[in-house]
């Protein structure tokens, strides 16, 4: 493996507290010629390059990227690995999408090499993309979440995944029992949960598609494992949420059912969250549970808008992150999530600051699955996990900027309403090239 230390310099960003809006130059630390030492995958120092390249060992390997902008690795925290053949599948709200699309192609991963094959092609989709941790559902096939914790393991990057839970309104092949669900996930568990940077997230896919039995025992999984993730879906279409309310006609309403179980929690992550009773609010608040914006595929299923206003900044303020929830969602890239994120948030007279976009992409989200200091900020002790960005990435890129005079904002509007995986000129996992645009060397792990 390559030698260490080592260093990357270029221009650094990461942000040190939550934007409170435009030109809150205070929440983030910007080194114009910064450099990022790496010893045993970690950010061991930061700082100006000229201050610390004469203490580096002689013949320290130094990345110079002198025209982009370094930033912490993104982070994507919710998105789908068995839908990478189900994204851009037409005509479809949420549940008739599911029993088309996601369902046939889910069925497929039963097959371990289909799993294996799709699990590196889903990992390299994302560095590509220049994210380094993701919160990834699997399907209801153990393996399937073996394939990709075992890609994830071998390139180094920290994955929190999960087993899918489902033992009813779904196909057979795709069904387990509420026993087998929970040995399953116990047993994945016990052998990933902690295993170098993989964490585990029990995964029961939605209200519909589990009995009453099979949430208790995600339930029971979440309070023997303290540690674990839980994720799941709440409030993204109406016809669930009716569905929702005929197979739970004792429950207050949506929220309520994931609560009688034990469901909620800090970590707790639960997609879409888009049409929300006061009360749900409420008790997301509470229990400091996390809501997860994923934009592009509330706009792609037709689903509704979210209202960060509101959940974020309301009477009970609810912990918010940003995912692609690629494939429902339609891109890999956090960058057009933002830009799309900016475009929902707009039909409901509200705003995305473009310091607010990149703070949720990185530091936000880390704090989300409460592993600030670890991953999405570039701070000692941290993992070297980065994406070097590049705002002149394409001619329209190119163009756009030559209005823009070293104004930071301005850049990273640009970058997030114009940019995609083009605009990530290389990305770094615990130090390591992962990928690289320009210099030809493919994918490190392929
Ligand atoms: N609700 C239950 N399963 C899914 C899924 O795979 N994608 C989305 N977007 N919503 C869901
Ligand atoms: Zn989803």
């Amino acid at each position: 493996s390559a030698p260490e230390p080592k260093a990357i310099r270029g221009r650094l960003l990461s942000f040190t507290a939550e934007p409170s809006g435009p030109g809150d130059t205070a929440s983030y630390r910007l080194i114009d010629d910064g450099l990022v030492v790496v010893r045993d995958g970690r950010i061991a120092e930061v700082g100006e390059a000229r201050s610390l390249l004469p203490g580096l060992p002689p013949g320290t390997p130094v990345d110079h990227h002198p025209h982009g902008l370094i930033v912490p690795g993104l982070i994507d925290t919710h998105i789908h690995f068995p839908q990478t053949q189900v994204i851009a599948s037409y005509g479809a709200q949420l549940l008739e999408w599911l029993n088309k699309y996601t369902f046939v192609e889910e069925q497929r991963f039963a097959d371990p090499d289909h799993a294996a094959r799709n699990a590196s092609f889903f990992l390299d989709e994302l560095l590509r993309n220049g994210t380094t941790t993701a919160v990834v559902y699997a399907t209801v096939h153990p393996g399937s979440v073996e394939a990709l914790f075992a890609e994830s393991e071998r390139r180094g990057t920290a994955m929190i995944a999960g087993k899918v839970m489902m033992d009813r309104n779904a196909p057979p092949g795709l069904r387990d029992t509420a026993q087998s669900g929970y040995d399953e996930s116990r047993a994945l568990i016990g052998r990933w949960h902690g295993r170098g940077r993989q964490l585990y997230a029990v995964t029961p896919r939605f209200a519909i598609t589990s009995t009453e039995a099979q949430l208790e025992a995600a339930g029971a999984l979440n309070r023997e494992f303290s540690g674990v993730y839980m994720q799941t879906h709440l409030s993204e279409n109406l016809k669930e949420i009716e569905t929702v309310r005929g197979l739970f006609p004792d429950a207050r309403h949506y929220t309520d059912v994931y609560d009688r179980y034990g469901l909620l929690g800090e970590r707790s992550l639960f997609g879409h969250c888009i049409h929300l009773e006061d009360d749900e609010v409420r008790r997301l608040s509470e229990s400091r549970s996390v809501a997860v914006f994923c934009p592009t595929s509330n706009l792609f299923i037709g689903s509704g808008l979210f209202d960060l206003e509101r959940l974020a900044r309301g009477r009970d303020p609810v912990r918010v992150s940003v995912a692609t929830d690629v494939g429902g969602g339609t891109s890999y890239s956090m960058l057009r999530t933002a830009a799309e994120g900016y475009k929902v948030l707009q039909l409901g007279g509200q705003n995305l600051p473009a310091l607010s976009a990149f703070h949720m992409m990185t530091r936000g989200n880390a704090l989300s699955l409460g592993l600030g200091g670890t991953i999405g900020t570039i701070e000692p002790g941290c993992f070297a996990d980065l994406a070097v960005l590049d705002a002149r990435a394409t001619p329209a890129m190119a163009h756009r900027m030559e209005t823009v005079d070293g104004d930071l904002e301005e850049e990273l509007f640009v970058l997030m309403t114009l940019g995609d995986d083009r605009a990530v000129a290389a990305t770094y996992v615990q130090g390591r090239r992962a990928w690289d645009r320009d210099g030809g060397m493919g994918m490190v792990g392929a």
